[in-house]
């Protein structure tokens, strides 16, 4: 299967890590054998190799800071636009794992839409397109017959979206909730041990949980942007950012955990969505509460449903191999495609 990877940051990162890892365990077990044709970085570089990239000469260039690093194999070609190499790399699929644009989803909406044009199925972990364009971006995919896929857009390698769309088909779910943002649970959790705020936000960076720009994440509109992921793939809503009830944490101090904690309650960044709209809020909830367990960057998600009542699913909501985890797994369900 040929790959070009568009944006090399802590995803792209710790997915082309597992591939590099995995690669023969993936042969053996799957017949599967993944090839990077190309990568590209927003100011980074980009390079395309025909007969594949070497997968860890290619992470220490980037841990050198600039792709311009990786040897002058042959058949390397290099700092093509993104377009460009998108139009040249004769791939069949593109990973999109870019920064998220919660405001107009670019450059990455432009990526897919040349990806589809040039024939390639799309593995998304960039949540801008798939929260905003979703019936567009289908309507597009399934008019040249490719698919795109988006399991790292929620709760990262945590299968919750395989969960809803293929484990629970045929059910009727009215209903979906959760804890969405690992950076903001592991913020609280910190908090709770008697870290300070913007202490554990500057953790939850490091340990690379956190979105390029953290606002998103510490303000909900990260929790918010997998509220309208959600709506548009399980219940076919486009909600809008603007109609939703959005808040976050960044106004919860130290005596709010503590006086939570004195009343044997825990505070929690809780998110909903049902057919009718979504809401992202902070809430105190008891300790005994199933969510008030779920702690650090782990995320939830109970899927309430027709057939089987409530569906709990609990799971890494974020960082760098649990969301390039991600990618690999909606790789492989194209390989079984047979693509
Ligand atoms: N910044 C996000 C989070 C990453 O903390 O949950 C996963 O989407």
């Amino acid at each position: 299967m040929r790959i070009v990877l568009i944006g090399f940051g802590t995803v792209g990162q710790g997915f082309t890590e597992i591939l590099r890892d995995k690669g023969d365990a993936l042969r053996r077990q799957y017949g599967f054998t993944p090839q990077l044709v190309g990568v590209a970085t927003r100011s980074r570089g980009t390079l395309m190799a025909e007969d594949g990239l070497d997968l860890n000469a290619l992470l220490e260039a980037i841990q050198k800071g600039h792709l311009d690093t990786y040897p002058n194999n042959p058949g390397v070609t290099r700092n093509l636009s993104t377009l460009e190499l998108l139009e040249q790399c004769g791939a069949q699929v593109m990973l999109e794992a870019g920064t998220t644009d919660l405001q107009t989803a670019q450059p990455a909406l432009d990526h897919c839409y040349t990806a589809l044009a040039k024939g390639m199925h799309i593995v998304s972990a960039n949540k801008g397109p798939i929260a905003l364009a979703y019936p567009e971006l289908m309507a597009r995919a399934s008019k040249v017959g490719k698919q795109v896929l988006f399991e790292a857009t929620v709760m990262a390698g945590t299968p919750s979206l395989r969960l809803a769309m293929q484990a629970l088909a045929g059910a009727t779910i009215s209903e979906a909730r959760g804890i969405f943002n690992g950076t903001t649970n592991y913020i609280l959790t910190q908090m709770e041990g008697g870290m300070s705020y913007a202490h554990a936000l500057a953790q939850a960076q490091a340990l690379g949980y956190a979105e390029a720009d953290p606002t998103a994440d510490v303000d909900g509109w990260d929790a918010a942007s997998k509220v309208l992921i959600l709506a548009t793939a399980i219940f076919g809503k486009q909600l809008k950012l603007s109609e939703m009830t959005v808040r976050g944490i960044s106004s919860i101090t130290s005596e709010d955990v503590e006086a939570a904690r004195a009343a044997g309650e825990r505070w929690k960044l809780i998110a909903r969505v049902t057919p009718q709209g979504g809401t992202v809020e902070p809430l105190r909830i008891p300790v005994t509460h199933p969510l008030a367990s779920v702690g650090g960057a782990t995320n939830a998600v109970t899927y309430v449903t027709d057939m089987l009542g409530e569906v709990t699913l609990v799971g890494a909501g974020a960082g760098r191999r649990q969301t390039g985890f991600a990618l690999l797994a909606d790789l492989l369900d194209l390989h079984r495609l047979g693509v």
